[in-house]
């Protein structure tokens, strides 16, 4: 259900064919108050009621509820009992995500295949049903606590999973213009990055599409390195980023430090209006990071001509990259839980399919500008 617009969906070159996926099929995020996350998702963030499971559908040990907004699915869990694994997770990270599944042909080959390049088993191939079909699902761990779940739902004509219900509620927001995830961004520790990109190459066929040292990341007093991993198709793509020596600490670290360990620090969500869409996300109350004014005073001469009012973007926030095929706007929103640690950036691709670098120092100075209200810097 949930893959990207065919603009991105080139077949790269260097692209291995064992492990087609078809999408991101939904994320899980474990929460510490999941009926009240859910209302900050459909309130603010423009998702709709799709599906819960919890007392009423016979599940005794945890609460879930699940949100959509056109292809994206987010599930958001905790648990009804003290005592659990769930529980257990919260306490360590805070909320944040768990799941990343993807959407596949076959969930069974998927794991066979991913186990016999040396992935972790999280899940063996389990068969779910109820009277909408049924569903076939397995996992593998990857970086942190993070596992990836492969959805086979060829059969499943159900609102979500099996042991799930259509969630109908009376009270829905209308949509804000999120259309499908972009990519999701992996911070794991100094020095590991390219064992997880080894992993996503070896395990999934991924390509790395592109690679960003401190040079190119790097303000005053921090620096990271990046590397982005991309399916063939460029469906999906996962960045990961390590923390690099700086004079101060720089966000991977404090991520690391309050998340206490590796996990998901940004889901980027794409939308066709991004004007609209953040003026909408602003007007319901999501706060965004905002870069100097003086960032647009040379916008064009950096990026060229673009089709939106500079003005527009300036008021907002919003800030232009371009790659060799095009443009992309971006905005980052500021951290959404407790802990400083995940965040949601909201992105419009005009043209670009991977990512630039000259936004990074303008981002990551508007991060450091937090970070040191924190007193984390
Ligand atoms: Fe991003």
């Amino acid at each position: 259900m949930t893959n990207n617009p065919t603009e991105t969906t080139k077949i790269h070159p260097n692209a291995k064919d064992f492990m087609p996926i078809l999408g991101t099929d939904y994320i899980e995020l474990y929460v510490s108050n999941s009926k009240q996350a859910a209302h900050f998702y459909k309130t603010a963030m423009g998702f709709r009621s799709l599906a819960y499971s919890g007392l009423e559908t016979g599940n005794r040990e945890t609460e879930s509820f699940v949100l959509v907004q056109d292809k994206i699915r987010i599930v958001l869990t905790s648990p009804l009992k003290s005592g659990t694994e769930i529980g257990r997770h919260i306490d360590q990270h805070g909320d944040g995500v768990k799941v990343t599944a993807l959407w596949v042909e076959d969930a069974t080959y998927a794991y066979e295949e991913a186990i016999k390049r040396g992935a972790t088993s999280y899940l063996k191939p389990t068969v779910e049903e109820d009277e909408h079909g049924k569903v076939v699902r397995s996992g593998i761990h990857a970086y942190g606590e993070v596992v990836h779940i492969f959805v086979e739902r060829k059969a499943y004509q159900g609102a979500f999973l099996p042991g799930y219900r259509a969630w109908e509620s009376d009270y829905q927001t209308t949509s804000v213009g999120l259309k499908y995830i972009d990519h999701m961004v992996g911070n794991v520790a100094l020095g590991d990055m390219n064992k997880w990109v080894e992993f996503y190459e070896r395990v999934l066929g991924f390509v790395q599409i592109k690679s960003f040292d401190d040079k190119d990341i790097s303000t005053q007093y921090t620096a990271l390195m990046s590397k982005v991993m991309s399916s063939g198709d460029g469906r999906i793509k996962f960045p990961i980023n390590e923390p690099a020596p700086g004079l101060k600490k720089s966000q991977i670290d404090e991520y690391l430090e309050f998340y206490e360990g590796a996990g998901v620090q940004h889901i980027a969500v794409a939308t066709d209006d991004i004007i609209k869409t953040v003026s909408e996300l602003q007007a319901r109350g999501i706060d965004f990071l905002k870069v100097p004014t003086t960032y647009y005073d040379v916008l064009e001469e950096r990026v060229g001509k673009i089709d939106e009012n500079i003005d527009a973007l300036r008021k907002l926030g919003i800030l232009v990259d371009r790659d060799d095929e095009g443009y992309l706007l971006q905005i980052f929103t500021k951290t959404i839980q407790a802990r400083p640690t995940m965040f949601f950036e909201i992105i419009q691709r005009k043209g670009a399919t991977s990512f630039g670098k000259g936004n990074f120092k303008a981002l990551f100075e508007a991060i450091e500008r937090e970070q040191a209200l924190r007193g984390t810097l």
